[in-house]
């Protein structure tokens, strides 16, 4: 029996065409060295402007701290960039070439943005290595093109990812043994087996302990450079103990934007947020 054979028998016919065909994404284009713009963009809900003239760039391998009141306009910022929310108006560009508001949230995954949700969502009663097998099967073109030298490379795929994430003596564990903080990590190397170029993760220090929250100030700090991360987090601690730039938001605009040391003695800075 042929592969295509053995896919008849348990596919329907347009469901093998999207396995042989998968909808790969124009490449992404960096010539200018940015992967992210948000220009212009502005979301009303019922009336209430939630996010106001928004413009944001991101250059490829930064490491980015959004920070902002409660309100201000981050979680629903990075829905625009997933998909999740259709702005109003503005525009959207994934570098040069891919424009998001043309795209729905999975073309958006496949094009290669990674969002890290605040509660961990591992399949717990799974062992981690599966969770992170799981993970990679997402992906159709690993599907379309399974077979013997890529199975090799997978399990590699693997096994540099629980390095990466800290959990190599744990990959044999049931995901919902591990601590809050080491599913937090399980989590972020899920969405490293789909090999994002842009990973987006809201408060991924909230519910950790010190210790977790230090461990994965390193995480995220090592994973920029080859993709570009922006992590939003209210814990002025942690987002010292990582940041490069910082931009804070406040009612759905860009209010300051600059290292830690400046945005933290910028007077508009500290009236609206930090002198809460
Ligand atoms: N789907 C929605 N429908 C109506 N209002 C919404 C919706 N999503 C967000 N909002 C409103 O838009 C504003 C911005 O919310 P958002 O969740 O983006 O803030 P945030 O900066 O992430 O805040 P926090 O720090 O509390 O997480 C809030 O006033 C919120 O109530
Ligand atoms: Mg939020």
């Amino acid at each position: 029996m042929t592969v295509l054979e053995a896919m008849r028998s348990y596919m329907r016919r347009d469901q093998i065409f999207e396995f042989l065909i998968p909808d790969i994404p124009p490449d992404l284009d960096l010539t200018h060295g940015v992967i992210l713009y948000l220009d212009g963009i502005n979301v009303s809900f019922d009336g209430f402007k939630a996010i106001n003239d928004l413009n944001l760039y991101i250059e490829d391998g930064e490491l980015r701290c959004i920070i902002g009141p409660n309100g201000a306009g981050k979680t629903t910022m990075m829905d625009i960039i997933t998909g999740k929310t259709r702005p109003d108006s503005g525009s959207a560009w994934f570098g040069q070439q891919i424009n998001l508001l043309e795209m729905d949230e999975p073309e958006i995954a496949a094009a290669g943005i990674g969002r890290k949700f605040q509660k961990p969502t591992v399949f717990e009663q799974h062992a981690v290595t599966d969770n992170l097998e799981l993970a990679m099967a997402g992906d159709k073109r690993v599907w379309a093109t399974l077979n013997a030298r890529l199975n090799g490379e997978q399990r590699d795929r693997i096994e540099e990812v629980l390095q990466i994430i800290g959990l190599e003596n744990h990959s044999k564990n049931q995901a919902g043994s591990l601590s809050h903080g080491q599913k937090q990590w399980l989590e972020i190397g899920m969405l490293l087996m789909q090999n994002p170029k842009l990973l987006l993760v809201d408060e991924p220090a909230a519910g950790m302990t010190h210790q977790e929250m230090d461990r994965t100030a390193e995480l995220l700090t090592s994973l920029a450079g080859t993709r570009s991360v922006i992590v939003v987090e209210h814990d002025m601690d942690f987002v010292r103990s990582i940041a490069g730039k910082v931009t804070v938001l406040h009612q759905g605009s860009v209010l300051a934007e600059g290292s830690m040391d400046e945005v933290q003695n910028d007077q508009r800075v500290i009236e609206v947020y930090l002198g809460e």
